[in-house]
């Protein structure tokens, strides 16, 4: 029996939601492979990604299945009982990976909620109280709740909510005599985001991940990546600490992990891990089966010689032609980033605009992210096909010729 829908538009978004966020004029209401339909029946290539979340496109066959079948087998039992898809993921994820141990939630910012948990947890049984300070970097991106805006270092997020979590330091990004100069035995944990995503997509230098790394062993500290926007193939390499060689003692994911099935997960080894005992932390859908099966059909898709290597071989694809665009028409003054996680950086001129960007590029038929003011990013789907990113690229060319000759 089919329920009749009541209509909805895109003013209802502004009398029944909280006005934290706000939306483009368009309602999407149909995705498949990198396109995308609105209300009117408009199509979109979508280079998006849900923010570097749809890994392999709208609805994939691979990751339909997985959720259907286990949609009609079992939903939700809570973490008084494990289940089965848990526990294949966790096995995936314990084998592609250093880690030894998974904690399984719903969201980057409750992996990372987690993660400094673990590491103040750590830091408290081996040394005692002191050991709870926490480095971050400047301009870092870490989730929304209270203990992980405190700790990304953006005041513009943590600053008018009373009294942020206190012990968390911000050092600028890839300065590792800052970091030098900040770490100490109170260091419990120093966090990294392997590529600052939300601030610019800015790749850690090399020297910087190999030096955070012998700082902490010498400071009884540990590493955190934040791979959330990164992981689970973003940047040709499952995680971007694999591309780098260099080796956290946490690692968060989630955003691709469900390619669009909300689910994160903190990765650590077994004796790290042995720090959160029973009862030290929780959440009731962490590690629910209908997330854990979808994300165990990501991975089966992603990790494989062949996609790593396509992500590899499409941001080559980009890259050239983002170039082309930015000099033929003097709007980019770099294109950076790894494999799917692009960022083209506005020149001068343009400084401030990413968002006229986006708006000129969904008017002719694409979707694009900014990352600051200046950076305009792509995240999409890690299985586009070359039609779709020629003909999204054909589009965003049209966008910016028409926004710089207006
Ligand atoms: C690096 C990083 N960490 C954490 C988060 C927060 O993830 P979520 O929005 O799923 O809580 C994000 C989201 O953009 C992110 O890019």
């Amino acid at each position: 029996m089919s329920v009749e829908q009541a209509p909805v538009q895109r003013a209802d978004f502004d009398q029944v939601m909280v006005p934290n966020y706000s939306p483009a004029a368009f309602i999407p209401v149909r995705g498949e492979g990198s396109r995308v339909w609105d209300q009117s029946g408009r199509e979109l290539v979508d280079f998006a990604g849900g923010i570097a979340v749809n890994a392999l496109g709208h609805a994939h066959p691979a990751l339909v299945k997985a959720l259907t079948e286990q949609a009609n087998t079992l939903w939700h039992v809570s973490n008084v009982f494990t289940n089965e898809p848990a526990l294949r993921l966790a096995r995936k994820l314990v084998e592609a990976t250093f880690a030894e141990r998974a904690f399984f939630c719903n969201s980057g910012a409750e992996a990372n909620e987690a993660a400094f948990k673990l590491a103040r947890r750590v830091g408290y049984d081996r040394f005692g109280p002191d050991k709870h300070e926490i480095i971050a970097t400047v301009n870092s991106f870490h989730g929304r709740t209270l203990f992980t805006v405190s700790v990304g270092g953006q005041p513009k997020y943590s600053d008018g909510f009373g009294p942020k979590i206190t012990g968390i330091s911000h050092v600028p990004y890839n300065d590792l005599e800052a970091l030098k100069a900040q770490i100490s035995d109170r260091t419990c944990a120093v966090v990294i985001e392997p590529i600052q995503g939300e601030s610019g997509v800015v790749p850690a230098d090399q020297a910087y991940l190999e030096g955070a790394r012998k700082l902490c062993d010498e400071h009884d500290a540990l590493l955190i990546f934040d791979e959330v926007q990164t992981g689970v193939g973003r940047t040709g390499s499952l995680y971007a600490y694999q591309h780098y060689g260099v080796v956290p003692d946490i690692l968060t994911s989630a955003k691709s992990l469900g390619g669009g099935f909300p689910i994160g997960a903190m990765l650590t080894t077994t004796t790290l891990a042995s720090h959160l005992a029973v009862g030290t932390h929780g959440t009731t859908y962490g590690g629910n089966p209908l997330g854990c099966a979808v994300a165990c059909a990501v991975l089966d898709v992603v990790n494989t010689p062949r996609t790593l290597a396509g992500i590899k071989a499409r941001h080559e694809r980009f890259k050239a032609r983002l170039e082309r665009i930015g000099q033929q028409y003097g709007v980019f003054s770099q294109v950076r980033g790894l494999g799917l996680l692009i960022g083209c950086v506005l020149a001068d001129a343009w400084k401030g605009k990413a968002r006229d960007v986006l708006d000129a590029a969904e008017k002719e038929g694409v979707m694009v992210l900014q990352a600051g003011p200046d950076v305009v990013r792509f995240a999409p789907s890690l299985v586009i096909e070359d039609a779709d990113i020629d003909e999204g690229l054909d589009r965003f060319e049209r966008a910016v010729a028409r926004l710089t000759q207006a």
